[in-house]
């Protein structure tokens, strides 16, 4: 016998000489919802453990994460019904929840990466990621929005906004706006290759944003295409995109390796909340073990080539690294 691979397994030690992937803390980033009111901190009923805290409990929940070492988050803000329009106003609104959560973050702990979501489904009444109009989703209407929006995040503090809408052209529109409103600074983190999933629907719980009518097909992407994949990040790299992302993740390893090999700017993934809801359920009833299986699917994300993860889990990694 001349290769004896066991070798290379024999102990814990020899593993982590050897081990080709490793994570650490500055890989991950915290999507964090956001509601109206005080003193408000609700589990999310499809996603254990999980809550949408108004922003006086935020900043109790800034300061533990800092502490712990969490780089990055991505926010979130559940909009009440009665703010929901047609047109979506309430996306510009200087007054709204982002504008005050962003500023609020960044006065706790302004070393804090903050990322904000652009997209319109929180603030329209049909829960779309556009403007609606005749049941359609208008592309280039939205687009106008979105790139206001990012203007107005940035305005409020924000380092990097990240549209996660996939209507087309809206990274050049929002490099655009960026620059002729002084606002050069700040990044564009892409949901280029965001498929049309199952995945989200804890999500849409969380933020009370379930399509009102049909589903999200005509944007978001066909989990049967991955040269499609690579046409949409390309373009948002030519665009100016500064990361792009691939979501959901652990269905979609292939695409996620497969961009990796393909562009040189940092590749994201996210892992939502249904791949959170999965592995959670499965704990609660004991049929898997929940530590090992966050590690692992964690792991198998960042082995495919992501550099940056988006997780729910992102509290419970750290704090696992720490442990270790
Ligand atoms: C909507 C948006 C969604 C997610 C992030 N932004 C849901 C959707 O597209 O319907 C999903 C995230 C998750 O499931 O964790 N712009």
């Amino acid at each position: 016998m001349i290769h004896r691979f066991r070798n290379l397994r024999k102990s814990d030690a020899v593993r982590r000489m050897v081990a080709e992937t490793t994570i650490t803390a500055d890989d991950f980033i915290l999507p964090i919802f956001i509601t109206e009111g005080s003193k408000l901190k609700e589990e999310i009923s499809s996603m254990p453990n999980y809550f949408r805290m108004s922003l006086d409990m935020i900043s109790q929940e800034i300061e533990e994460i800092s502490k712990l070492g969490v780089q990055s988050v991505l926010l979130f803000t559940k909009v009440e019904d009665d703010k929901k329009t047609d047109d979506c106003r309430e996306a510009l609104n200087e007054k709204g929840l982002m504008v005050r959560s962003i500023q609020r973050i960044k006065s706790l702990n302004p070393n804090l990466i903050v990322m904000t979501d652009v997209a319109l489904d929180p603030f329209s009444p049909y829960g779309h990621d556009g403007i609606v109009r005749n049941s359609k989703i208008l592309n280039d209407e939205t687009v106008d929005v979105l790139a206001r929006m990012s203007e107005l995040h940035a305005v409020a503090g924000a380092d990097f906004v990240a549209p996660s809408d996939m209507m087309d052209g809206r990274i050049i529109r929002i490099r655009e706006r960026l620059e002729e409103t002084g606002n050069s600074e700040v990044g564009i983190l892409s949901y280029s290759a965001k498929y049309a999933s199952s995945l989200y629907g804890p999500f849409r719980d969380a933020l009370e944003s379930a399509p009102g009518f049909g589903d999200k097909k005509t944007y978001q992407m066909d989990y049967r295409n991955r040269l499609e994949a690579i046409r949409e990040v390309v373009q948002d790299v030519k665009e100016g995109a500064d990361i792009v992302m691939i979501k959901p993740a652990g269905m979609y390893l292939d695409i996620i390796r497969e961009v990796r090999n393909t562009v040189t700017v940092p590749v994201a993934a996210y892992q939502v909340s249904g791949e959170y809801a999965m592995i959670k359920a499965s704990a609660i009833n004991g049929w898997i073990s929940e530590e090992t299986a966050i590690l692992e699917s964690i792991y198998a994300i960042k082995r495919a080539g992501a550099d940056l993860i988006a997780s729910y889990f992102t509290k419970d990694v750290i704090r696992l690294l720490k442990n270790d």
